[in-house]
Parts: C-alpha cells; structure tokens; sequence
C-alpha cells in the first residue's frame, strides 16, 4: 500500500507524465490522494495516462514559451489549486562531442531541462503557491556531478537545473520548498540505449545490484512532495542504487 504522506486533496503538476520516471510519480502521487495534471507532446500518450490516473492532461512541448502557463491554467481551474509541481521532461540531445553541438539543439536542451523548470515555477508562483504555499521536484540527474563523453550539453544542462534548485530554493521558502533527485541510470526509453546493451555487467557494478526501475526514482519524489519532508529544501536526493559510491566496490 503507498502511504499517503498527507497528499489527499492535493494537485499536481507532472511533466513528461506519459511513460517512464514521470509516469511513476503521476501514478505515486494519484495513488497518495493527490490529483494530477499530466503533460508530454504525444496527444495519445497524455490521453492514456490521463485517464488511467482519473486527471487531467495536456499536450504540448514543455520548452513551448506558452506551455508552462496553459499546463498551470489547466490545473488551476481543473483542481482549483496546484500544490505540487514535478519536473521531469527533459532532453538529451544533443548527444555527442560538444565540438559537434549544433548551437540550436544546444539551446533547445536549455530550453526543455532548464527554463522550462523556471517558467513552470514562475506560473505555478504566481497562480497558486505564493499565497498557499506548495513544493516543487525538479528531476536532474546522478551524472550531473561528473562530465563523461557525449553528455555534455545533457550534463552541463543538468547541472545548471541543480543550481536553479538551490537557488529557488532560497528564493522561494519558508512558502515554497524546492528540492531535486537525481537518478542514476533508470530502466526507460530515454536511457534504453545505455542499459539494454549491457544491463548483466552494468547491475553487478553497483552496490545495490541492479538498474532502477521507474518506481524507485517515484518513491523518492513523492515523499520530498510530502509533509514528512517539510524542513527539507535546496537538497538533492542521489537516487542511485550506489552508482556515485560504485569504486569501493570489488570487482566479484
Ligand atoms: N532513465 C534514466 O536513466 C535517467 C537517469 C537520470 C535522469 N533521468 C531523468 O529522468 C527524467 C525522465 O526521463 P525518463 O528516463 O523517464 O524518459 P522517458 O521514458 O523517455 O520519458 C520522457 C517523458 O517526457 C516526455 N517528454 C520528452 N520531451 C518532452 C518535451 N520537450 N516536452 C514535454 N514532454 C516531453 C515524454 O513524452 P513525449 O515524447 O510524448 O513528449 C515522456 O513522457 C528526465 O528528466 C531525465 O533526464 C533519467
């Protein structure tokens, strides 16, 4: 049974609701009491999950300039209120050496994993949690402390996502608290390209010994949405399975 850490009553906004991490905390929030208002490009996608989740959705790019203030709308007059905002959309590309970066991919990844956060912070401030209060996930990544190849624009993207965090939340208590996650690697789409080739090898790596599973990253999310987590803001929580503490451990 998921406990319902107090969010009977309460909406939330989740980003990239549709499959994979965002989903999951759509699904742990709505099994919490919670209503949810859910959002992805793909029409069909934010039908489905929609209604499985008895909520509400809409389609559109998050790094639309226009989409964070119809998503907020549509929660507030659905809900008449938007205690949570989770933000999880994001975009890897572009992937690859950063001397190959197309500066507009570069800025679109800006856009999607960085302003689009900040925009949805701003609507959801000005519309509901200024005056009531709320808390805000942002979804970053376990990868963000440390550069690798072909990551760049993803982790450099990430990394300034952190920083927003910190900085809101600064910015935002004692009304708002704003804090992150950061998974490591998760079994979705997004990441498929990095797990399916070598999952056996990557699992006996970590000390935990297997990958995560959407779940894992939404159990995390939804107890930093909760009351039980009401002295925590600015803090980014290592969802990880051990992936940042992998070195100390012997190879079987
Ligand atoms: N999986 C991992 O190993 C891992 C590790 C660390 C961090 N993360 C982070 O976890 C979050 C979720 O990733 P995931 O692995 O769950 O990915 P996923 O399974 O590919 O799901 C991504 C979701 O976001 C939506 N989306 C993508 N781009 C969007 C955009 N521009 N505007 C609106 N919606 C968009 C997708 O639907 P549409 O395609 O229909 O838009 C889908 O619902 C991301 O922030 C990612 O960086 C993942």
């Amino acid at each position: 049974m998921t406990p319902s850490y107090g969010l009977r009553g309460r909406a939330a906004v989740v980003t990239g609701a549709t499959r994979g991490i965002g989903l999951a905390v759509a699904r742990a929030l709505a099994d919490a009491g919670a209503r949810v208002c859910v959002s992805a490009r793909d029409a069909e996608g934010v039908r489905r999950a929609a209604r499985e989740l008895d909520g509400v959705g809409l389609a559109g790019d998050v790094g639309d300039p226009g989409h964070p203030g119809e998503l907020t709308r549509l929660c507030l007059d659905s809900f008449g209120r938007m205690d949570i905002l989770v933000n999880n959309a994001a975009t890897n590309q572009p992937y690859g050496p950063l001397m190959d970066a197309d500066p507009l991919v570069w800025r679109e990844a800006f856009a999607v994993n960085v302003e689009a956060p900040l925009r949805l912070v701003q609507c959801a401030w000005r519309g509901w949690m200024r005056e009531h209060g709320g808390t805000v996930v942002n979804v970053c990544t376990e990868g963000a402390g440390h550069v690798g190849p072909d990551v760049g624009a993803y982790g450099t993207s990430k990394a300034a996502l952190l920083h927003l965090t910190r900085q809101l939340a600064g910015e935002l208590g004692p009304r708002v608290r704003v804090n992150s996650v950061s998974p490591g690697l998760v079994r979705t789409r997004m990441a498929r390209f990095v797990w399916e080739p070598g999952e056996a090898e990557i699992a006996r790596g970590l000390p935990l010994g297997r990958i995560g599973e959407p779940r894992d990253v939404a159990g995390a999310v939804l107890w930093l949405c909760s009351d039980a987590a009401e002295w925590i803001t600015g803090a980014d929580l290592l969802v990880d399975g051990g992936t940042s503490v992998r070195r100390a451990r012997r190879a079987t």
